[in-house]
């Protein structure tokens, strides 16, 4: 066991809190909360502010979320106090994706898709964790088949060896609608309109009755797909979305 993964044992990695505070006496101020304004990450900033009320926050902005996200991230930023670090992708590979295919590109191909989130994401992310010893994220096995086999910390290789810890991992979503909603925190008005799972405006639609609760992400592709990249367990270069 590596001297990074000898440091959590004895920690009860199914109590989120006990998670997040270990997590955050280990590395924080290196240690950086991913929110893309989930339910599930209001829940994570919630529970990490009340040990550490200067905890880091980062959100990529790819510059085609919904007004109902921005709005969130700003209640967020209100209620904490803390300064979101905002991650913007890269001009020249924008314009030049923009230009060249349109602004619609990624509904045509898988491919283009994954073009599109490693511009707009991806390349983003690698900045945000430059220099960091842990990320945190808001992701739950019950999310997909492609997080089935999520584990709660984890060595992240596809991010340079940093930590990933994902403290909800064995969480429902209605666990984390239900602890938002409990406390009255910040929500995106997103969940009242029927989504479920909440990323780019042009890639997301809402959710009708019986569907899978990431049914409205990349909806035009099959559910093994529908990965953008953040979370490759696996350098980025082999191509292996399996987590
Ligand atoms: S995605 O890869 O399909 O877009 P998803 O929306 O399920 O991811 O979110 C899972 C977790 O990834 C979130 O809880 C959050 O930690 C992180 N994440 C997703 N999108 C973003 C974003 N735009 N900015 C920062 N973190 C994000
Ligand atoms: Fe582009 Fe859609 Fe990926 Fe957002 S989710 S980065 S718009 S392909």
């Amino acid at each position: 066991m590596s001297e990074t993964m000898k440091a959590w044992t004895g920690i009860d990695l199914a109590n989120p809190e006990a998670v997040i505070g270990h997590a955050l006496s280990l590395y924080h101020p290196a240690l950086t909360i991913a929110s893309s304004w989930s339910v599930e990450d209001i829940a994570l900033i919630d529970m990490a502010a009340q040990i550490q009320p200067d905890i880091r926050v980062f959100s990529l902005d790819t510059g085609r979320l919904n007004p109902e996200t921005y709005e969130c991230a700003e209640r967020v930023r209100e209620k904490y106090g803390i300064e979101i670090e905002w991650m913007f992708p890269d001009r020249e590979a924008v314009e030049s994706l923009e230009r060249a295919k349109g602004l619609f590109s990624f509904r045509e191909t898988v491919e283009n898709r994954k073009e599109c989130c490693s511009i707009r994401k991806v390349e983003p992310l690698r900045r945000a964790l430059k220099n960091q010893k842990a990320w945190m994220t808001g992701l739950r096995r019950s999310q997909s088949v492609t997080r089935a086999k999520l584990d709660v910390v984890e060595i992240d290789k596809a991010n340079g060896g940093i930590l990933k810890i994902s403290p909800l991992a064995d969480w429902t979503h209605e666990q984390a609608v239900y602890y938002v909603k409990d406390r009255n925190l910040p929500y995106n008005r997103l969940y009242d309109q029927g989504y479920a799972s909440i990323g780019c405006a042009p890639c997301t639609r809402a959710i009708r009755i019986g569907e899978d609760e990431r049914a409205g992400r990349w909806w035009w592709e099959s559910p093994e797909h529908k990965e953008c990249g953040l979370h490759l367990t696996v350098p980025a270069e082999k191509g292996t979305y399996q987590i």
